[in-house]
């Protein structure tokens, strides 16, 4: 990594996981600690950009010098990021966003029935914050990156999937990684396949989330 390659760059990094309300006291949400995202956030400070970074649950001290917006659910996550991103030159998103989210949130507790009979959840898809990004530019030439968690299927075709997802959202750039077999949530270490838009290798990074992030900022830093 070259030493202040981000300086005078704005970014907006989107870490953790989101967490959908079903009533006041319960969610669905997901497994993400966020540890990614954070790499990202430390990285582009050291390399010497501001840093706004939207964090959705995370239990971790965030990097120093790096601005914070919390959040919990998507929609707070889709607010922070696009209102961040304005004045942006790049915008990741490794946040695990959640696709669906419950159609209603009661205002009071969920009880249960005398009945016995149990009602199910009904959900509706959230707006996919990454491909509208990709979509927007909310400023002209903003470089926009998505990460992909695959667990393959049984060809075991990890980057297929990943190619078809590049394609699809938009992104400038989308960060691959297997997710299933002790790596990605939750671990020390990550293993990433960067892909461009038409889903052709940039560049492979395996090692700590640090060493992940300071691959992908390279990948990105010729695109500015
Ligand atoms: O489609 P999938 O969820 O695998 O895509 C992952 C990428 O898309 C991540 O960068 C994630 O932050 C982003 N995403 C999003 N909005 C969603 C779902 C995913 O921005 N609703």
């Amino acid at each position: 990594a070259l030493a202040h390659d981000l300086a005078g760059r704005h970014v907006v990094v989107s870490a953790g996981g989101t967490r959908e309300p079903l009533d006041p006291v319960r969610f669905l949400g997901n497994r993400s600690s966020g540890r990614q995202g954070f790499a990202l956030a430390g990285t582009a400070r050291a390399r010497g950009a501001r840093v706004t970074l939207v964090a959705a649950n995370v239990a971790l001290e965030p990097p120093a010098g790096v601005d914070v917006v919390h959040v919990e659910s998507t929609a707070q996550l889709r607010e922070a990021v696009r209102t961040a991103a304005k004045d942006a030159d790049a915008v990741v998103m490794a946040a695990a966003v959640a696709d669906f989210r419950p159609r209603a949130t009661a205002a009071h507790k969920l009880k249960k029935r005398d009945d016995g009979v149990v009602e199910p959840i009904v959900l509706e898809a959230n707006p996919d914050i990454l491909a509208e990004l990709a979509a927007d530019r909310l400023r002209p030439g903003q470089v926009v990156v998505g990460f992909a968690a695959e667990t393959g299927d049984a060809s075991g075709d990890v980057l297929a999937h990943g190619r078809a997802k590049a394609r699809r959202k938009g992104a400038d750039l989308l960060a691959v990684n297997a997710v299933g077999e002790g790596l990605g949530f939750g671990t020390a270490d990550n293993a990433v396949t960067v892909l461009d838009a038409s889903g052709a290798v940039v560049a492979t990074s395996a090692g700590s989330k640090e060493a992940v992030a300071d691959a992908l900022w390279d990948a990105v830093v010729p695109l500015l």
